[in-house]
């Protein structure tokens, strides 16, 4: 065959530059892009999804151009009426997304061109996609950031409120797995309301960096004209701006950021699950979920499964291998963009999916906990929990602490030999061991006696832990 029965592939070309993506950056090109090339690089099947940030900054774009002189205000208009139908055509679903456009921005930019005319050509002016998709990315990620903490608040709220009924449910404390101490139901319960908002803070805090405008850096050095970088943070309702435009085009570490914080709260709700599939389990049945919660088995007709609680377990594997993801994607890369970037995205949008949907059940789950204090109870009573309490109680009548504690180690024998909880020896019995002890250790030896007692500031005390669900219920309003 001969060259000349080869077609040219430039003849294949539409004359329109952003029709076809072999030509959307200029004439250079000879031929068109491989399609194994064009499905690869393009990112459009999953960043249309920052559609309504793109064209929210592209507005905020054209509106500064026009007051800054450097589009007209026919231009602007034009601009402004073909991006209200794309938005509507969007958000009808009447918009053809095309690979051939490679990403979300490109595609957005060529329609409006083909709405509009030249003024279309003029959007992008000052303007690269290196700073537009940085825009983007911290835009949508604002908003997700404040949808999560709304999220963050109602697993509180729900917490809170299971908690308020218990601060006179016992249950035993644990170290080691062991029965430590006993400490109320609410008490455990609001351990987790303070991880949470924690994470809460840090969300807070992860969005003052996320939201610091990039636009204006264009490609990675700056622009030459005269554009309003205020006027666009403002418009946005960015904190500020990055100050300097390689930085802006190429750092992604508020993704990374959000994302550590991300993989933090899905630890909490991990260990919260693993809780709840151990406190549902035969062995301690501490509680039960309501059957909407749970799944039963294909063979076994007894069984109800804590699903949700394992899945949510399950999933904080995938978060924190997203932050993994995202830290190894940024390790090798100089400055300032490379296409590598475009893989920050994927990550990014499953971290928020599954960190939302989780809380989102999780909360509700919570709900739907059904408490057994008395097997609480039962199980608080089998682990001679009270044993620091009787340490406790000889020190209060002269003893050093070690002396108490060994005292209380050979009662805690005596105990255990004779398969009776501490509560249920003599006074003889522990007279014997030590002759300080008179009869109102009892009272010291009780499950409630020992969650009294501990009325420090953060202890387990239901006085306590009923001013902790106050200042909670205060300030989740
Ligand atoms: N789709 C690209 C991304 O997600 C947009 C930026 C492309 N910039 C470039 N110089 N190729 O990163």
């Amino acid at each position: 065959m001969s060259n000349a029965s080869l077609p040219d592939p430039s003849n294949r070309l539409s004359k329109d530059p952003l029709a076809n993506k072999a030509q959307a950056w200029s004439a250079l090109f000879s031929e068109p892009m491989s399609e194994l090339v064009k499905r690869y690089t393009a990112s459009v099947g999953f960043d249309q999804r920052l559609w309504r940030a793109d064209i929210a900054g592209s507005r905020a774009h054209a509106e500064m151009l026009a007051a800054q002189g450097v589009i007209d205000a026919q231009d602007l208009a034009d601009i402004q009426r073909g991006l209200a139908q794309i938005s509507a055509d969007i958000e009808a679903g009447n918009f053809e997304w095309k690979l051939d456009l490679e990403d979300v921005h490109l595609n957005i930019e060529a329609r409006l061109t083909a709405l509009v005319g030249d003024a279309g050509k003029r959007l992008h002016t000052g303007r690269s996609r290196n700073d537009q998709v940085a825009t983007d990315v911290r835009l949508w990620l604002r908003g997700e950031i404040d949808q999560l903490a709304g999220l963050l608040a109602e697993m509180q709220r729900a917490l809170v409120e299971l908690a308020a009924q218990h601060s006179d449910t016992v249950m035993p404390g644990y170290t080691h797995m062991q029965v430590a101490q006993p400490v109320s139901f609410a008490h455990h319960l609001l351990a987790y309301v303070e991880m949470f908002a924690r994470d809460a803070d840090r969300l807070v805090d992860v969005r003052k960096r996320v939201n610091q405008l990039p636009l204006g850096a264009a490609a990675l050095a700056g622009t030459s004209y005269p554009l309003d970088r205020e006027r666009v943070a403002r418009t946005l309702g960015f904190d500020g701006i990055c100050q300097n435009s390689l930085d802006a085009v190429s750092d992604r570490d508020f993704a990374l950021e959000f994302s550590a914080a991300a993989s933090i709260c899905m630890i909490h709700v991990s260990r919260l699950s693993e809780e709840i599939v151990l406190w549902m389990s035969q062995n301690f049945g501490f509680i039960d979920l309501a059957d909407r919660y749970c799944t039963g088995s294909s063979i076994m007709p007894q069984k109800r499964n804590p699903d949700v609680a394992e899945l949510a377990r399950g999933k904080s594997g995938r978060v924190i291998g997203h932050l993994m993801g995202l830290l190894t994607l940024m390790k090798g890369q100089p400055l300032t963009y490379n296409k590598d970037n475009q893989e920050d995205k994927e990550p990014l949008f499953d971290t928020v999916d599954t960190l939302a949907d989780t809380l989102r059940i999780m909360a509700e789950m919570v709900g739907g906990i059904t408490v057994k204090a008395d097997a609480m109870e039962r199980a608080a009573l089998k682990g001679y929990a009270t044993a620091t309490d009787l340490a406790d109680y000889l020190v209060k009548k002269g003893l050093a602490f070690r002396d108490a504690h060994e005292a209380v180690a050979h009662a805690v024998k005596v105990a255990i030999q004779r398969g009776v909880d501490l509560s249920e020896l003599q006074l003889a019995e522990l007279q014997a061991l030590q002759p300080a002890i008179s009869d109102d250790v009892f009272e010291a030896l009780t499950l409630r006696g020992s969650l009294a007692a501990r009325k420090v500031i953060g202890g387990t005390a239901p006085v306590q832990v009923l001013a902790q669900v106050a200042r909670h219920r205060q300030r989740l309003g």
